[in-house]
């Protein structure tokens, strides 16, 4: 299957209060975001890819892989959706069609494994809608109210957890991402905005390992089991 890349990598890391976005944070010599990137690189169906980064961003032009000829920068936006409509904006007017696959993949997940790509790839080539990875959540779930006091336990057989890569129709999504940012919907995946356009996207299970560094103990977990030839 061939298929397009945005990887949004305009987020400023809030939460892992480093010195830098956590995209540029190390792991065995190479940054978050060079890992990402090289799992699709090193894919024979990739046609292109788009890196959405803030503009005045200094770290991405110091890398390597920014003198890729299979990738382009985007200006990423204000939220994760206005970065990557930039994404697939910049994918339409460079020639690509809109009946192409497209995969959009957070630039701090580094650890996506090819197995877990071929299989979303494999899954959903011939679906009319599209899909994401995912993963059944394991831990019993509360909701609570404002005093932090459990008002019910959660049926958690029928909640997943939506992982990226998410792949869906370039011009579908194209569609989706604007109409639901110009409505003011709030949209956190790409997954949301095509339900909000009234599809019904698949979930294909992957490995719960394919995970956000968001914390630093996410950052430190992943350090501790990489393999330093990877
Ligand atoms: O903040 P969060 O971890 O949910 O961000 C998910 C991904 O979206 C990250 O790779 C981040 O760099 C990206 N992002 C973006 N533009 C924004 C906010 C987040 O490209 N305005």
């Amino acid at each position: 299957t061939k298929f397009w890349l945005v990887i949004p990598a305009a987020g400023v890391g809030a939460r892992m209060a480093a010195d830098r976005p956590k995209q540029y944070l190390q792991i065995a010599g190479r940054c978050i975001l060079e890992h990402t990137l090289h799992c699709f690189l090193d894919h024979p169906g990739l046609l292109g890819a788009v890196v959405c980064v803030a503009v005045d961003d200094p770290f991405w032009p110091q890398l390597p892989l920014a003198r890729d000829p299979r990738i382009r920068r985007a200006p990423g936006g204000r939220e994760r959706a206005d970065s990557v409509l930039a994404g697939l904006e910049s994918l339409l007017a460079g020639g690509a069609d809109r009946d192409d696959w497209v995969l959009v993949h957070d630039a701090a997940r580094p650890n996506l494994t090819p197995e877990d790509l071929d299989r979303l790839l494999d899954s959903l080539t011939d679906d009319p809608v599209g899909g994401l990875l995912a993963v059944p959540v394991r831990d019993t779930l509360k909701r609570i109210g404002r005093d932090g006091r459990v008002l019910e336990t959660v049926d958690r057989s029928v909640i997943w957890q939506a992982y990226t890569p998410q792949m869906f129709r370039l011009g579908a999504l194209r569609e989706a991402l604007a109409q639901a940012l110009e409505e003011g919907v709030a949209v956190t995946d790409e997954a949301s905005a095509m339900e909000w356009a009234g599809q019904s996207p698949r979930l294909i299970e992957g490995r719960a390992d394919n995970l956000k560094v968001t914390r630093p103990e996410d950052l430190h977990y992943l350090q501790s089991i990489w393999p330093q030839d990877r």
